[in-house]
């Protein structure tokens, strides 16, 4: 029987998931399709309702959805239930199951390079649903501490907080600061929406040098000003859409239980910019 999927989130027309999806189903001759959803804040709930209603099989959640979501779980997977936000969810006849594929998603770059989280020092810009998973994954490598970023200060404080849970030292930073101690960091990671509608880097890079590891999780335009400054800086750079990949072949595998086409995939996202 035919399975359709889709991403929710606003904005959602930058999405290339529904490519990277689509390719596999073409690679693999799957009869499902998949589509982006534009569900504006404030209005998940209603979403939710006509999704269930066309009897969708799946789907992956995006800004500003991935911690709210989780109210509208029936079920959720351990790796939803620690991070506390959701992106990709399972709909067994009207059954929502939730599980986040972003914390090994973010992780799988870095593994590919060897590059080893233990004992780094971390700074994280942004503390949305995101970060979130990110948190998790470098608590679960053991970096040495992390200084967390963001607009609003109280979200920030949440998320040190619960960094702090998973036993990783944390601390909260006002980016004002952050320029005159930033060669204090091993790993650089963008986790906040700076970029996507091409925005001025926040940090200016100055000080970083070519073992400084720098990671956007913006992955349109794929060269971000933060990316841009990092290379001017020959920092060890890794692509929003990396991460992109490693949470779209898991959140695949989570719903057609087969071992998703990689290569076919990073063609057609690559192929999207
Ligand atoms: P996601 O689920 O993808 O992480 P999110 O939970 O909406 O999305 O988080 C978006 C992140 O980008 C947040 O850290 C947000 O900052 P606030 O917590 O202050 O909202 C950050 N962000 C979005 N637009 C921003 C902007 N124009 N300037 C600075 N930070 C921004």
């Amino acid at each position: 029987m035919a399975k359709s999927f889709a991403v929710i989130g606003d904005p959602i027309d930058h999405s290339l998931s529904p490519n990277i999806h689509s390719a596999a189903f073409r690679e693999l001759n799957l009869d499902s399709s998949y589509i982006g959803y534009r569900i504006p804040k404030g209005e998940l709930e209603g979403g939710i309702e006509g999704l269930k209603k066309i009897k969708i099989n799946g789907f992956n959640i995006t800004i500003p959805h991935k911690i709210e979501m989780m109210k509208y779980l029936d079920k959720m997977d351990e790796s939803c239930s620690i991070i506390g936000a959701v992106n990709t969810v399972v709909n067994n006849e009207g059954v929502l199951k939730g599980y986040n594929t972003d914390m090994d998603g973010f992780l799988e770059p870095l593994k590919k390079r060897n590059i080893t989280i233990q004992n780094s020092k971390v700074l994280l810009l942004g503390a949305g649903g995101a970060a979130r998973a990110i948190v998790a994954g470098i608590a679960k490598e053991k970096a040495a501490n992390i200084d967390i970023v963001n607009r609003t200060i109280e979200k920030a404080n949440n998320l040190s907080e619960f960094a702090r849970k998973l036993g990783l030292s944390a601390k909260v930073k006002k980016i004002e600061s952050i320029d005159t101690t930033i060669e204090d960091y091993d790993i650089i990671i963008n986790a906040t929406s700076i970029g996507l509608k091409d925005e001025p880097s926040p940090i200016s890079f100055e000080g970083i040098n070519e073992k400084t590891v720098v990671y956007d999780i913006v992955y349109t335009p794929m060269n971000t000003d933060f990316i841009k400054k990092a290379k001017l800086k020959n920092a060890i750079i890794i692509y929003g859409y990396e991460m992109l990949l490693g949470q779209a072949t898991r959140a695949f595998e989570i719903w057609h239980e087969i071992k998703a086409p990689y290569n076919a995939m990073k063609k057609s996202l690559l192929g999207g910019f």
